[in-house]
């Protein structure tokens, strides 16, 4: 099974690459390759360079990259409530390549967060609703708020009811689209998911 992973931010200590690095450790066993937007950054998105230049060489590896997944995770970094500048410059010449879809027709798990409380609930909206038009199926969608105080570097998602939600979304991608990849006792990511930290039933 191939992951590929990555941000919707060209920060160099983007907490999206975090969560889209943690999320896809969830899925043990696969084969990731975490994206870096820093290693496709092409020129502002140009009707008129287009029709000159045709689509830049970068945005047909990136495709090419996206092409060979079987599961697309991308977590969005909220600039003004919508995509970042480096995401939707990369999203608009993807969009532009003849005869293929925007994201490979892959299935997406699509996540965002932010330092505030909203968690990129904005930007995760946007591309809700849009992603599928492209043709790919969203999956699952999760929100992390308040990153700084939900997520350690060493740890992950500190918050038992955000890791355990984010968990169960993990676990139902992995029963519903990859059982032939992940059997039987895979699924908990070696996880008690019935319990919170003080060890009590997570009513589901
Ligand atoms: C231009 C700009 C606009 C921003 N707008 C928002 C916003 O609308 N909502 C929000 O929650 N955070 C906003 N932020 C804060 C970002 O969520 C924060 O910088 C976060 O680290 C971005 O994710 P990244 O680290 O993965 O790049 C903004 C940051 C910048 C630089």
């Amino acid at each position: 099974m191939k992951i590929v992973a990555f941000a919707g931010s060209n920060s160099k200590k983007s907490i999206n690459k975090s969560l889209a690095t943690y999320a896809s450790s969830l899925f043990e066993g696969a084969n990731t390759n975490l994206l870096d937007l820093n290693d496709y950054e092409v020129t502002l998105y140009s009707i008129d360079k287009e029709e000159v230049d045709g689509i830049p060489l970068p945005i047909k590896q990136l495709a090419s990259q996206l092409d060979e997944a079987d599961l697309i995770i991308i977590s969005l970094a909220e600039h003004n409530g919508t995509y970042s500048v480096a995401f939707k410059n990369v999203y608009d010449w993807l969009s532009r390549i003849t005869d293929r879809k925007t994201f490979g027709n892959k299935p997406i798990l699509l996540m965002a967060t932010s330092p505030g409380s909203r968690g990129g609930i904005g930007v995760l909206s946007a591309a809700h609703e849009r992603f599928p038009r492209d043709g790919s199926e969203i999956l699952d969608v999760f929100s992390l708020p308040s990153f700084y105080e939900n997520f350690n570097a060493d740890k992950g998602i500190t918050s038992t009811e955000l890791r355990t939600e984010l968990i169960k979304k993990v676990n139902t991608i992995k029963y519903k689209q990859f059982s032939s990849f992940y059997k039987d006792d895979s699924f908990t990511c070696g996880i008690d998911t019935t319990k919170d930290d003080a060890g009590d039933a997570i009513e589901y």
